[in-house]
């Protein structure tokens, strides 16, 4: 998703400016820009394509001046082109700006604009807020005039920076992230603490509804309405530093190896708080529990193990459709909401509309400065380090954990989680992945895989399958084995091959019975369990384990074959064509 990223300072802003924006590469983008101050004049380089091919061409790191702006787009609004990408100048280029969000009033906003005799020359809805301010500021030459009556006129939800040309940086924010870096020698603004993390860890959060100046003077915050407000200085773990690849070929390899450790560290950093969770939901009347893409996974295998072991109930909802239920959230309730970012404005969005019936938030999230732990009352961190890889690997399994602690409370260490054991079961796959690497090669050509289990295995069987899609482009499905007969046996034929989720326990012959019934249509079958058999053309051994925690081992080889699948097509395993890490839009 878009990344925006701003400096004043005392060092060359262009290169301090690239090299954030290649750090916030992992949230997804299709093109880049910068553009600095210097001698009264604001010089805007941009293009299509990744940060250091579109640097090689256009050497944005050379643009001259102290002070720059700079952004990584994923397009919403207009093509993947040149001209689309950000920043976007205003028409007499006194302004410029870059914008991470969507203006929902930009169409009228630009009609209005063009009458007064602003040009446009984009497709974007980002081009309006330039010529906005501009507008703004040709009425009375104040930046800060110009900003409070330009965010009274925009509708949607954004966090932009702009350049003025007198050389100071403006910034604000509408449920969009927006951070400010408070360094020795300079001002860094951002969407992401990865964007100036080398530099300072001191960070002020500004609110919602809130804009920043920042000139040689210094920095000023103030309200839309123009009330001057104070926020504290907090530091940021200096972890978040720690975001290179090492020895590996991928992040995505990484993270997915880092497992054995991440395991045994979910949720270590906040033990009080998964206390007092478990507590407010052992008496809470209604949960409800939120989620999207990997993270809802994560909601639909904590929904069977609390009716299993804690004897609750609980009801998942994707979180981009709760603006289509919002009766279903009973007064006074709880909301367990999972993400691995903590922005994810779909997730943003469910949380909202629960507040509104006065229920009370409990987040499970790995970025623990994100909006979404500032919304709830208790946020348990999954303490699993940065994830770059677009694809969540490591995050889902320490989600996992968390929730796995949060029922183990509840009914009193029922769940036997012995997380050593855990940690042991996965190395043992890391370590024995030759099996996985020949079975990714048979899937070069193959155009669609079906992943199948029955209870706990069936959202694995879906996690599994998004992580095919989203590493390898093939259409890939989760079914619940049962399902079969229903419709899906139709498409098995041998060109189909099927991933079998077969752990031995009390799923194992039902699902057993389901590859019998594939096989004798001549699909392919890939079978994952510590349970050798006839069936599975290709068997791929996981270590056996206490019944409930098979989830955290049998996603592993799968994240694998993923990955492997995904190297040997040649596509690059950390940023997938079209993803974003962190969806801040809706
Ligand atoms: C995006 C990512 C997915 C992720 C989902 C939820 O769609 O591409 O990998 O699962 O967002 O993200 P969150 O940060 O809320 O867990």
């Amino acid at each position: 998703m878009c990344s925006i990223i701003g400096y004043l300072g005392l060092s060359s802003a262009a290169p301090i400016i690239v090299k954030g924006l290649k750090r916030m590469e992992y949230r997804g983008y299709d093109s880049v820009g910068v553009a600095t101050f210097s001698e009264h004049q604001i010089s805007v380089r941009k293009g299509v394509g990744k940060v250091l091919e579109v640097n090689k061409t256009e050497k944005l790191d050379e643009l001259s001046g102290t002070i720059g702006i700079g952004h990584t787009r994923w397009a919403t609004h207009g093509m993947v082109t040149d001209t689309n990408a950000h920043p976007h100048p205003s028409s007499s280029g006194e302004i410029a700006i870059v914008h991470n969000g969507i203006i929902e009033n930009h169409e009228e906003l630009k009609k209005e604009l063009q009458k007064h005799g602003y040009t446009f020359k984009s497709q974007t809805d980002s081009e309006v807020i330039a010529n906005l301010l501009q507008y703004n500021y040709d009425k009375t030459r104040e930046i800060k005039k110009s900003v409070v009556d330009t965010v009274a006129e925009l509708k949607g939800n954004y966090a932009f920076v702009a350049v003025f040309q007198d050389g100071t940086l403006s910034a604000a924010r509408l449920h969009e992230p927006l951070i400010i870096g408070v360094g020795k020698e300079g001002y860094f603004i951002s969407s992401d603490v990865l964007g100036f993390v080398e530099y300072t860890d001191e960070v002020i959060y500004p609110d919602n509804k809130e804009f920043v100046i920042i000139d040689k003077e210094g920095l000023k915050i103030f309200d839309f309405d123009a009330n001057p407000v104070r926020h504290q200085i907090t530091k940021v773990s200096k972890e978040f530093a720690d975001v290179y690849k090492g020895q590996y070929a991928h992040y995505t390899l990484k993270e997915i190896s880092e497992q054995p450790l991440t395991v045994s560290s979910a949720g270590n950093n906040t033990k009080l708080e998964i206390d007092l969770a478990s507590d407010l939901i052992k008496h809470a009347r209604n949960v409800y529990i939120t989620g999207s893409g990997t993270s809802y996974n994560a909601a639909l295998i904590a929904k069977f193990l609390f009716s299993k072991y804690a004897k609750i109930k609980i009801d998942p909802l994707i979180s981009s459709e709760a603006q289509f239920s919002p009766d279903m959230f009973e007064e006074k309730s709880i909301l367990v909401a999972i993400s691995q970012s903590g922005e994810s404005a779909d997730v943003l969005e469910a949380v909202g509309i629960a507040k509104k019936t006065g229920s009370k938030i409990i987040s499970i999230v790995n970025m623990m400065t994100s909006s979404l732990v500032h919304q709830s009352s208790i946020s348990m961190g999954l303490n699993c380090g940065p994830e770059i890889g677009v694809a969540a690997t490591k995050s889902f399994t320490s989600q996992l954990v968390v929730l796995y602690k949060i029922i183990d409370k509840i009914c009193d260490g029922c769940m036997e989680l012995d997380l050593t054991k855990v940690s042991e079961a996965i190395k043992k796959i890391l370590s024995n992945d030759s099996k996985i690497k020949d079975v990714a090669k048979r899937l070069k050509n193959v155009s669609d895989i079906y992943v199948l289990g029955r209870g706990m295995h069936y959202p694995i069987a879906s996690e599994g399958s998004l992580k095919l899609k989203e590493l390898t482009y093939i259409h890939a499905e989760g079914l619940p084995g049962g399902e079969l007969k229903h419709g899906p046996l139709a498409l098995m034929d041998s060109n189909s091959y099927v991933l079998i989720i077969n752990p031995n326990d009390s799923t194992y012959n039902d699902t057993l019975t389901s590859a019998r019934e594939i096989k004798a249509r001549g699909a392919k079958i890939i079978g994952i369990s510590d349970k050798p058999s006839d069936v599975y053309d290709h068997w791929i051994d996981i270590p056996s384990i206490n019944e409930p925690l098979y989830p955290l081992v049998e996603i592993v080889p799968i994240q694998l074959l993923a990955y492997y699948a995904a190297i040997d097509k040649d596509f690059d395993p950390d940023y997938p064509r079209n993803l974003a890490k962190s969806v801040t839009v809706k």
